[in-house]
């Protein structure tokens, strides 16, 4: 399906975790089967104010640019809190209405993936086997919490 690959390639530049109208640049992101559901799952620092809105809800949505498009948005949303400003405001961007019961996404993206959450585990830094990466990603500690979706529907605009 092309939105599966086309998110593949775009999570490397980017895309936006939507949650409570909060968009925050994520590049990672995982497809699945789980339970015998599709799922999403993403991954978020204990750190992020998007953290923090995560525990007030149980959905997300992902929101996917077209390739080149968006960069200033996807920049200054992977570097500015929710904590200090209204990014949507600032950006002058509109959200796009759930579809699916989820969570609005971000208007002028390609796809947007709708997600409720099944299973949140903070991952213990400390299991990571590898001790390049532990030093690269963990040093001030903030670890990642995975949060895995069940995709509830995918809209192509
Ligand atoms: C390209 C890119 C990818 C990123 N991917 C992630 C990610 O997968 N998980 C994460 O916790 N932070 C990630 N970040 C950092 C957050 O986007 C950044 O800290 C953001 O300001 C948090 O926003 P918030 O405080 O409003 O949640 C990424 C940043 C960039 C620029």
């Amino acid at each position: 399906m092309d939105w599966m690959k086309d998110t593949a390639e775009q999570l490397k530049h980017g895309a936006f975790l939507m949650v409570k109208g909060n968009p925050m640049t994520i590049g990672w992101g995982q497809f699945g089967v789980l339970w015998g559901r599709p799922t999403f799952t993403v991954y978020v620092r204990r750190s992020r104010y998007t953290h923090e809105l995560l525990e007030q809800t149980n959905s997300f949505t992902v929101s996917v640019p077209a390739s080149d498009t968006m960069k200033k948005e996807l920049s200054f949303c992977g570097t500015k809190s929710g904590r200090d400003l209204d990014k949507m405001d600032a950006l002058q961007a509109s959200l796009f209405p759930s579809r699916f019961n989820a969570e609005d996404g971000f208007d002028g993206c390609r796809y947007h993936i709708e997600c409720r959450i099944l299973f949140r585990a903070e991952l213990p830094e400390h299991l990571l086997e590898d001790d390049t990466l532990l030093s690269r990603y963990y040093a001030d500690g903030d670890p990642h919490t995975m949060m895995i979706g069940e995709i509830l529907g995918v809209t192509e605009v």
